[in-house]
């Protein structure tokens, strides 16, 4: 039986990252992204070029229609969702202070990366509870791409800190919800990949690759992460927990969550002091 990944915002950066290592590995593709079809035509092509079926289906996961589409429209046409990667996500249009950002670009930011992630992965998980019901067997997960942002501060851009902090939430609401149904949910957390939504920090983040900000002293590019993606969605994580210094509860045995983190020796020293 043909395995079906719906990946949001797939067309580009890390979402194309992860699209072009689940094709390699065989998955249908249900690609989401805001861009009209015309403009992602060649990505589309060379995704199918790989083999399995490539669909794209436009809609933005803040609105609440265009995620019923989205998910109904996947079900028709490709019969299923065994993986979901709530990848999708927004910065602020303009990083501010928090002593003067808006509430307008703190709804526009939590309206996508957060309410978006929730309630598509609430329409989606349903859907899985359903298909785990018909067949147990079937290896069905959710992934959520976060970020190192939901445990660093940055004060230029506390809503999207928010936004990634609250996705941990999620995460864990959701493993701890769908353990029953045996349905893992998973988050990662990249550090500083390269991709559009980097683009305009550039040089900011080159000099500070090169004064020893993060572990390895370079970019993380959108295969990396990719990689990351495809191995918890092949299934090789079916026990996972809670990295260190994040309290497990009972209701984490036997589901859970992995948290990868790709970046910052900040970070890393975060979780070394709760462990
Ligand atoms: P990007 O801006 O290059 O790509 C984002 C993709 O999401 C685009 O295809 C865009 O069309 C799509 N998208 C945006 N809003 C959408 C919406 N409302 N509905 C559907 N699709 C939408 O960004 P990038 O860097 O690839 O980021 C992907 C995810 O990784 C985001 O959630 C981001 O917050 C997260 N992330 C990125 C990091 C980085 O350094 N680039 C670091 C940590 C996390």
């Amino acid at each position: 039986m043909k395995k079906v990944a719906l990946i949001t915002g797939g067309s580009r950066g890390i979402g194309l990252g992860i699209a072009r290592r689940l094709v390699l590995k065989e998955f249908s593709l249900a690609i989401n992204g805001v861009r009209d079809p015309g403009q992602v035509e060649e990505i589309m092509a060379e995704l199918r070029s790989h083999g399995p079926e490539v669909n794209y289906y436009q809609g933005n996961i803040g609105h609440s229609e265009d995620r019923q589409h989205i998910v109904s429209r996947v079900k028709a046409e490709m019969g299923r969702i065994d993986i979901l990667v709530n990848n999708a996500g927004i910065a602020p249009k303009e990083r501010k202070d928090i002593l003067e950002t808006t509430e307008e670009s703190f709804d526009y930011v939590m309206g996508v990366n957060l309410r978006g992630t929730f309630f598509l992965t609430q329409l989606v998980a349903n859907l899985m509870v359903g298909q785990k019901q018909e067949n147990a067997e079937n290896f069905n997960c959710i992934i959520n791409v976060s970020s190192i942002s939901a445990t660093i501060a940055s004060v230029n851009r506390g809503e999207y800190c928010i936004s990634k902090a609250g996705t941990g939430m999620v995460t864990a609401l959701f493993a701890a919800r769908l353990g029953e149904f045996d349905i893992p949910v998973y988050e990662i957390r990249p550090g500083i990949i390269k991709t559009d939504m980097t683009a305009g920090v550039k040089e900011k983040y080159d000099k500070l690759l090169e004064n020893d900000l993060c572990v390895q002293a370079r970019w993380g590019e959108p295969d990396d992460v990719g990689k990351v993606a495809a191995s918890l969605a092949d299934g090789n994580f079916p026990y996972s927990t809670v990295p260190p210094g994040l309290q497990p509860q009972p209701s984490f045995q036997g589901t859970g969550w992995a948290v990868r983190h790709q970046g910052s020796r900040q970070a890393l020293a975060y979780f070394h002091r709760f462990a």
